[in-house]
């Protein structure tokens, strides 16, 4: 890749940010589009957060996406935020235009098309999500964007669930059951998809300590992490016959509404793109 004077230049800000794919990701889709640009990576820590964004935009970066731990204060700084980052309280996309930083959600509409693309819609399905931090409240969202019409909602602290349940409720249509992991049995009998967005089972935690015999075998298992790319989870599903859905779709569908945001062309999620990111990935566990 070589750069002139007048190359775009966007960014992925976070701390640790040292194991993002995003740069690779975008650079695939700059080198299809021979686009005179760059996606680099900010490592940031908490307190620099609105100095390297400052440096930035002032630099003339046409924006950057926005990973741990700077969603909410990117969600604070933005001028002006879009229906999926209100509902989500986070910003994973803020775009520098005219002087203005526009703070924009692609997480929930990445994993709705992730899910679309490897299942359809899930028009009056019942759904089962694990977990009740910022990424379950994304998840929601999401399921909801497909049809779902109940989400039974369980963690291991069962208040973060209800509370998680009161405050989406209102903005939904889709009915969330919020309960305890302990409910698992009763709650993956008639489930016909289940997402895991707790942090168990990503590389360095331990895994989920559920039996996946509960499940119908035909319900299709969706973990949101992608590192490692096949978690105990998935594998655990696959070995039992289930659908697997890893998290790189979401990564990828994610990353297209911020490639056109930063770089104005709108990028395919293809099987290249897929390989190109698996490879990385291998490279990296290996
Ligand atoms: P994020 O913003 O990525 O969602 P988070 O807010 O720290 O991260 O939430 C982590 C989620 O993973 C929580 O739902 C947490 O459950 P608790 O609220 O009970 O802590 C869940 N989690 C983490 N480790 C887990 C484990 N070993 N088993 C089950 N759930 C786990």
């Amino acid at each position: 890749m070589s750069l002139t004077g007048k190359a775009r230049l966007a960014g992925i800000i976070g701390w640790p940010v040292i194991h993002s794919v995003s740069p690779v990701l975008h650079g695939h889709w700059l080198a299809e589009h021979g686009i005179d640009g760059a996606m680099v990576p900010l490592a940031a820590h908490r307190e620099d957060f609105t100095a390297v964004i400052d440096g930035v935009r002032r630099a003339g970066f046409s924006g950057v996406n926005v990973t741990v731990p700077h969603k909410e204060s990117a969600f604070a700084i933005a001028h002006s935020v879009d229906a999926a980052a209100k509902a989500a309280g986070a910003v994973n996309l803020l775009v520098f235009r005219d002087g203005r930083m526009e703070g924009r959600n692609t997480d929930s509409r990445g994993l709705a098309e992730s899910l679309r693309e490897e299942i359809g819609a899930l028009d009056g399905k019942t759904v089962l999500l694990l977990g009740a931090g910022g990424a379950a409240r994304g998840a929601i969202l999401a399921l909801d964007m497909l049809g779902a019409a109940n989400i039974h909602l369980l963690n291991r602290d069962s208040k973060k669930a209800a509370g998680l349940a009161a405050a989406l409720t209102p903005q939904i249509k889709a009915r969330i059951e919020p309960g305890a992991l302990g409910d698992w049995v009763k709650a993956a009998a008639n489930t016909t998809l289940l997402v895991n967005s707790t942090s168990a089972g990503m590389t360095g935690n331990p895994p989920l300590d559920i039996d996946l015999g509960a499940l119908p075998k035909t319900a299709a298992v969706c973990d949101i992490v992608y590192s490692p790319l096949e978690t105990p989870l998935l594998k655990d599903a696959a070995a039992r016959g289930h659908k697997t859905i890893d998290g790189l779709g979401m990564l990828m569908h994610q990353a297209a509404p911020s490639f056109e945001a930063f770089f104005g062309i709108q990028p395919k999620v293809t099987p290249a793109l897929r390989d190109a990111l698996v490879k990385v990935l291998r490279a990296r566990q290996n």
